[in-house]
């Protein structure tokens, strides 16, 4: 099987190409990457194919779509912060981009899994007793989530009007080695790791729920063995957790007084609360996440920080600058 990877040296992506090798040996995955500053050549096995080159250019996209069994699209602007700094960037890559992959798909009739986020469902009060299903109404909050939410409906709409075979799966917050050090866990611990704080957004109540990336990627390729075509898929491991517990422990795992964080100003239109309920994908497609305790895989992502410090350090300095700038 010829598997196209967009986005692939990325933190899901690259994770995605790992897990794929160590668990599908018979799969060819080439990657597809724009090399953004979100992405990582270092990330991926040194033999992996990567092809340098935008998901929105339709020439290079039908090229590789041509070439290819699968597709599993996960390029994309991913960072919610930025999305709020300039939006346009997010416009281009997450609606322009899926919307080149989807004509591609459909000229050569290539099988489709789009990778997107819970947060396209908006949030949820704390008490909610509530969680984002399948069916949960659409109600994006940042020009990011906005561009996902475009992108899963164009993707929706390609299924409908024109029987591409695609399956779409939205996913909570996820952890783990390879993620760029903007990111929230990987901010702090590397922060800590400097000898710094990690700094909360306003009172640090916000809750994510957290999810192990090879959780995510595994719950991708059951989807893409077993999920019905044209269907939506919720992924989370009920790992729900206020900002403030992560840093707790965060700086429970590396010695610290566990009050020995700032709150910083708050994130524009920051969501509160995201909660998954992802009974279709364990009672239809029989998935369980091998990371049962969110404190054993965090603290084994401390650990891949501490043992990998030239992979991210030369992200650091740039990505403390921008987040100065804001007040962060
Ligand atoms: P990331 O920012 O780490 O990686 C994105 C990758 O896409 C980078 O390698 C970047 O170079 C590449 N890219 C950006 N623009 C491109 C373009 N125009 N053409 C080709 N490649 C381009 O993001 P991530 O956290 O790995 O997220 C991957 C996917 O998973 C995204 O679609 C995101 O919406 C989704 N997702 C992420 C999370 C999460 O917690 N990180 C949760 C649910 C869903
Ligand atoms: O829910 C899935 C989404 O999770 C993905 O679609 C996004 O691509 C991914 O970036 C992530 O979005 P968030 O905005 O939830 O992630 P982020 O890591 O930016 O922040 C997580 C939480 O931590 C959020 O409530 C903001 C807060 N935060 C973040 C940073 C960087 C802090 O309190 N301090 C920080 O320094």
């Amino acid at each position: 099987m010829r598997v196209l990877v967009t986005g692939g040296a990325g933190f899901i992506g690259a994770n995605f190409v790992r897990w794929t090798r160590a668990h599908r040996p018979e799969a060819q995955v080439v990657v597809l990457d724009a090399l953004t500053y979100a992405g990582n050549r270092a990330s991926l096995p040194g033999d992996v194919e990567l092809v340098v080159g935008d998901v929105a250019d339709a020439e290079v996209v039908d090229r590789l779509v041509a070439a290819s069994d699968l597709v599993v699209h996960f390029a994309a602007e991913s960072h919610n912060d930025n999305s709020l700094h300039d939006p346009s960037p997010f416009v281009r890559t997450n609606v322009v981009g899926t919307f080149t992959l989807l004509e591609a798909v459909r000229r050569h009739d290539v099988r489709l899994h789009h990778v997107s986020t819970d947060e396209v469902y908006g949030d949820l009060a704390l008490d909610d007793p509530d969680r984002f299903r399948e069916s949960t109404p659409y109600n994006p909050s940042s020009p990011y989530s906005a561009t996902k939410a475009g992108s899963d409906l164009l993707v929706r709409a390609w299924v409908r009007s024109f029987g591409v075979r695609a399956t779409i799966s939205n996913c909570s917050n996820n952890y783990g080695g390879y993620q760029h050090v903007e990111k929230f866990i990987p901010r702090q611990i590397t922060n800590l790791l400097d000898g710094g704080r990690p700094k909360l957004y306003g009172t640090g109540e916000n809750v994510r729920d957290w999810i192990h990336v090879d959780d995510h990627n595994a719950a991708v390729w059951t989807i893409v063995d077993r999920g019905r075509l044209g269907e939506t898929y919720m992924i989370g491991a009920d790992g729900e957790r206020s900002n403030r517990e992560v840093v707790e422990l965060l700086l429970e795992l590396t010695g610290r007084p566990r009050d020995a964080y700032d709150l910083v100003s708050d994130r524009p239109g920051h969501d509160l609360r995201y909660a998954i309920d992802a009974t279709r994908l364990r009672t239809e497609l029989g998935w369980v996440p091998e990371y049962a305790h969110f404190e054993d895989g965090l603290a084994a992502t401390v650990q891949w920080y501490r043992d990998n410090e030239a992979w991210w350090r030369p992200q650091k300095d740039a990505t403390e600058a921008k987040y100065a700038q804001l007040g962060r």
